[in-house]
């Protein structure tokens, strides 16, 4: 009843911003991303009949933040549940990227969990499956099921079995690589799911941000497929700062960016007009990821080193499925 799992972050190119059911972590429309080989978290997941509760350690340490606890047992809740299953786990986590700071960590994180607690409980699921049990547990999860480039579906029935992900182009397709900019350190200050609900609480801006995703969702499939660079990055920043948009019009406004995000953004335009090419995508958090043909990579991470307040930058491509067995 033991098993190990590896599984990768993605990054939304059209970004999931909005739930159409909270109990069940059903998105209010699809979304569309690439999972990244060069960041990964491993999970070992073991039920253990002595135990008296489920222990979750994340690199190193007992998870100490109850919230962030109790979304796990939840999670294995779920799992107990589907395999019959009564006894307690210990889970073991090693993310070898910061956590909780903006970089999908609880993408990779309950796609590994999926993976590895289905496992140790003797279910036998198939990746569609299990992308949407990983959706329960982080909408942005169910995405890193998959290699490459992914869509989400969010489904039409109530029960969100047919809310998951589909691959759309294996990692191979496109060489491209993404660089992340971190522009802080230390964990963001309001979570996705807080951001997201008062969003759709409060923003006016909201429903048309959702009305613009599945236009947005065909086209980037369309860029996809013809390798389109340009045309990939225009629908990629729009959706980005339409989904931003969204969140700054709630109420109070949710703003993710520090000053350095802002000067990032400016200066990735300002190369893209000298002819790099090169775009922004950002996510609940300050850091940018800047994708660019693998060709200019270089030219790319000089000038984000160039720019005050970018502490790191981390290099990832498009990357595989999730991995079972010890890493
Ligand atoms: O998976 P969650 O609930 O952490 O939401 C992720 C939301 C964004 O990262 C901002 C966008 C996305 O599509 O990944």
């Amino acid at each position: 009843m033991k098993a190990t799992a590896t599984a990768h972050p993605n990054i939304a190119l059209v970004k999931y911003w909005g739930k159409r059911d909270i109990a069940l972590n059903l998105p209010a429309a699809g979304s569309l991303s690439v999972t990244l080989a060069g960041l990964s978290t491993t999970t070992e997941v073991c039920f253990e009949p002595h135990l008296a509760e489920d222990v979750v350690s994340l690199d190193g340490h007992q998870l100490s933040d109850e919230r962030a606890r109790r979304r796990v047992v939840e999670f294995l809740d779920l799992v107990r549940r589907a395999a019959d299953v009564e006894t307690y786990a210990r889970v073991v986590t090693y993310n070898d990227f910061p956590t909780a700071a903006g970089l999908a960590s609880s993408a990779s994180g309950f796609a590994a969990l999926a993976v590895a607690a289905s496992s140790a409980a003797g279910l036998d699921w198939s990746p569609q499956r299990l992308s949407a049990l990983a959706r329960r547990g982080s909408g942005s999860a169910a995405r890193s099921l998959f290699g490459g480039f992914v869509e989400m579906r969010p489904g039409t029935k109530p029960d969100g079995s047919d809310a998951h992900a589909k691959p759309v182009a294996p990692p191979d397709h496109w060489d491209l690589r993404c660089l992340i900019a971190l522009t802080t350190r230390g964990e963001k200050k309001v979570g996705s799911t807080e951001g997201m609900g008062r969003t759709q609480q409060t923003s006016p801006l909201f429903q048309p941000w959702i009305e613009t995703v599945d236009d947005d969702l065909r086209q980037t499939r369309l860029a996809i497929d013809k390798r389109d660079f340009s045309a990939l990055g225009r629908i990629a920043e729009r959706s980005c700062l339409r989904m931003h948009a969204t969140a700054i019009g709630a109420d109070p406004g949710v703003l993710y960016w520090n000053a350095t995000t802002v000067s990032l953004i400016h200066r990735i335009r300002r190369a893209r007009g000298d002819g790099l090419p090169c775009f922004f995508t950002i996510d609940a958090g300050p850091h940018v990821k800047v994708f660019c043909p693998a060709e200019v990579t270089d030219d790319v991470v000089d000038l984000l080193s160039d720019i005050d307040g970018v502490r790191d930058i981390l290099t990832a491509r498009p990357g595989p499925a999730p991995t079972l067995g010890a890493a």
